[in-house]
């Protein structure tokens, strides 16, 4: 059989996992694992939103439309948009990473852009779809090389993965208006940003100003709902959006429609808004002392946060996979998420943040004795 290598490789990251399990399972011990990527703090209760869901209905059970059940498209347009956009413009995807491979397999560039510090599955998604990429290293470094983004496209995540650290928002609208100016694409990734605001969050309906940004957005975050592999992808361009859709039809044939009616229901019902809101306080709560206790105790790798202290869910720490091994902490190594190979990738690590503070503090105390 002959195989087309894209020369993608599959998720070390999962690797770590899998890896830090059998090593749990075999020593007996209990491992924190902070190499993953996901809200682990409380789960969302669910229990007053699922008797909401229909089950015996056909908005559950057939096919549902190719770009998402019209509830919830209008339930994202007025929670995300404040109604100031239309369900034309919203697609349903089966969460970020496939919103990421369809608009990369949609828009036609040369080369996409990534920041210096980026989540590593874009080069995979990117190498999967023959897309050449660079990285930028600052705003201002794209100001002096704009020539070269022309035309191009670039990938903005804030609340940043890896690094946890939040950009201000004028300085995230002037940049947009910028490359917006100069004919970049922008793939606006920001999966994390809802998890610390709520509803009153302005920042969607203002990049509607610029006809270039694609915006895509995921519920495993915001919501906890990994598991549901629900997001979306919102685009004012008509041409975007009508390539888009056809290739959202044959690579999906639509979205899961459980998973839709009941982000619907969170985002659209009093049960739902009460679920969330629950979810975020005790969520972010947790995240924010996880981060001052590693400020307190010196473990923060302070080199990445000169401007501003971190926000979350990840952080990066002064000790390497290994250290953090030893005190049965998972991570994931610095250079998973970087070109760089200097000394400070070496010594530093990636964790996530979203865990129970009383657990974290158990495991981090035995790491510092
Ligand atoms: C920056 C970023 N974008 C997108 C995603 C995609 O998440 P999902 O496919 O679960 O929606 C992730 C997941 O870790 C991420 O870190």
């Amino acid at each position: 059989m002959r195989i087309k290598k894209s020369g993608a490789k599959y998720s070390a990251i999962v690797g770590i996992g899998e890896q830090l399990k059998k090593m749990s399972s075999e020593t007996g011990r209990e491992f924190l694992y902070l190499n993953r990527g996901i809200n682990a703090v409380v789960n969302i209760n669910l229990t007053n939103v699922i008797p909401l869901i229909d089950f015996n209905s056909n908005a559950l059970q057939v096919y549902p439309a190719n770009s998402g059940i019209i509830g919830l498209k209008k339930a994202i347009n007025s929670v995300y948009f404040h109604n100031n956009s239309g369900t034309e413009n919203i697609f349903i995807t089966n969460g970020g990473m496939n919103a990421l491979d369809l608009i990369i397999r949609t828009i036609n560039v040369e080369k996409i852009f990534i920041a210096e510090y980026f989540w590593g599955a874009y080069i995979n998604i990117m190498k999967i779809n023959n897309t050449p990429f660079s990285t930028y290293f600052n705003f201002d470094y794209i100001k002096q090389n704009i020539e070269q983004l022309k035309n191009n496209a670039i990938i903005i995540c804030d609340p940043n993965n890896p690094l946890g650290t939040k950009i201000d928002d004028n300085e995230l609208i002037d940049i947009v208006n910028f490359l917006n100016k100069n004919n970049v694409t922008i793939i606006w990734d920001s999966p994390y940003r809802r998890l610390f605001l709520d509803n009153s969050d302005m920042l969607y309906s203002e990049l509607l100003a610029f006809e270039n940004v694609i915006i895509t957005d995921s519920f495993s975050k915001s919501l906890g709902l990994s598991g549901q592999r629900i997001g979306f992808v919102h685009s004012l361009n008509k041409e975007f959006n009508e390539q888009f859709n056809i290739n959202l039809l044959y690579n999906t044939n639509g979205i899961n429609a459980f998973s839709q009616l009941l982000v619907e229901r969170l985002l659209q019902t009093e049960e739902g808004k009460k679920a969330t809101t629950d979810f975020k306080q005790t969520t972010v709560e947790h995240i924010s002392k996880n981060i001052n206790y590693l400020i307190e105790n010196g473990i923060i790798a302070s080199e990445f946060y000169t401007n501003a202290k971190p926000i979350g869910i990840f952080v990066i720490v002064n000790k390497n996979y290994q250290q953090l091994l030893d005190a049965k902490i998972g991570s994931v190594p610095l250079s998973f998420f970087t070109l760089k190979n200097d000394k400070s990738v070496e010594n530093n690590a990636r964790i996530c943040v979203s865990v129970n503070h009383d657990k974290f503090k158990r495991f981090f105390s035995e790491l510092l004795n």
